[in-house]
């Protein structure tokens, strides 16, 4: 099923959360919605998935506009909130029967599902440990389940692998592309920005503005600032050497990325030389997704032709 949103618009009091978002995400897509702590990624997506109300705007779900009728979207949508929460007290499998049951899925029905859907997310051998006693990774595998009981077809997910170790990111990650494969509409907010890579689109969403959106080789190419990086054995000396050059500087791993306009690569050599850092090599190279992003959360958009 498709989602279409026009014109949302979510308002605390007199904050204004999310506004004018239009967003289109179709079968075996993944949206990923990314952007900084308090762009309003948490508040589009209960919008999305029904569990509130927007101040304005349409949400049609396969065509229906879910906000004149909520409980027909949660039929539907599958949710994982960024705090789910779970019954530490009651096993695995007790969870989901639990869950089951509040969806009103039958016994035959539910007990299927869930063993098809523990086997899914590989905790079929875990299902009689507490909850609690589970791993940040399999918790969020559990919240999954849940999520996915009542085999929505369109599938939103908030932040679903923070705190989660960088294995158990990317198992889930093989989860969601699998659910994408099978035919799901899937839209995930992530702070990590190399999870965006894995999504056929990204929205960066700044103080409630959808302020870039595309596929992430489309975001790479139409960037047109450099991207110098430098390789050394001293990051965060380095960083500190050229952090005012250009948008910044950035450690990634043993190098150190600096991203500003064009001829930007000659002010490095020449900073650094004047330094008494270590480095082994200064380079142009093409942008990451995460440069890109990184770009646009300094300035509000810049970095891209025209803007
Ligand atoms: N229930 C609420 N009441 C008032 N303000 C809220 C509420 N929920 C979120 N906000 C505010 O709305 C903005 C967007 O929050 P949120 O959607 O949680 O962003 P994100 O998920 O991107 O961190 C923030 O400024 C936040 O403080
Ligand atoms: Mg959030």
């Amino acid at each position: 099923m498709s989602v279409m949103v026009r014109g949302l618009k979510k308002i605390y009091g007199d904050h204004v959360a999310v506004v004018d978002l239009h967003l289109s995400v179709q079968p075996k897509e993944i949206y990923g919605l990314l952007g900084p702590d308090g762009a309003g990624k948490t508040t589009a997506l209960r919008c999305l998935a029904g569990v509130m109300m927007p101040s304005a705007g349409q949400i049609k779900i396969a065509g229906q506009d879910v906000t004149q009728d909520p409980e027909r979207g949660r039929l539907v949508v599958g949710y994982l909130p960024q705090q789910f929460s779970l019954y530490g007290d009651l096993t695995v499998e007790e969870n989901l029967q639990f869950l089951a049951q509040v969806r009103g899925l039958t016994g035959a029905q539910s007990a299927a599902r869930i063993d098809q859907m523990l086997q899914f997310v590989r905790l079929s051998e875990h299902r009689k440990k507490l909850a609690a006693e589970l791993s940040g990774g399999m918790k969020q595998k559990l919240a999954l389940c849940a999520a996915l009981l009542h085999e929505p077809s369109v599938i939103i997910l908030d932040e679903p692998t923070a705190g989660v170790d960088p294995f158990s990111r990317r198992e889930f990650w093989e989860l969601l592309l699998a659910l994408r494969d099978e035919g799901a509409a899937v839209i995930v907010s992530t702070p990590y920005l190399e999870e965006a890579e894995k999504c056929s689109r990204v929205g960066f969403l700044l103080q409630g503005r959808l302020i870039r959106e595309g596929a992430p080789a489309e975001l790479r190419a139409a960037y047109q600032d450099e991207v110098v990086a430098v390789l050394t054995r001293e990051a965060f000396r380095v960083q500190s050497v050229l952090s005012d050059l250009g948008r910044g500087a950035f450690v990634r791993g043993h190098s150190v990325r600096v991203l500003g306009r064009q001829g930007l690569a000659e002010q490095v050599r020449v900073r650094l030389q004047a330094s008494n850092c270590h480095w082994e090599d200064v380079q142009v190279v093409s942008p990451a997704l995460e440069d890109v992003l990184i770009a646009n959360l300094q300035e509000g958009g810049g970095g891209f032709g025209g803007n």
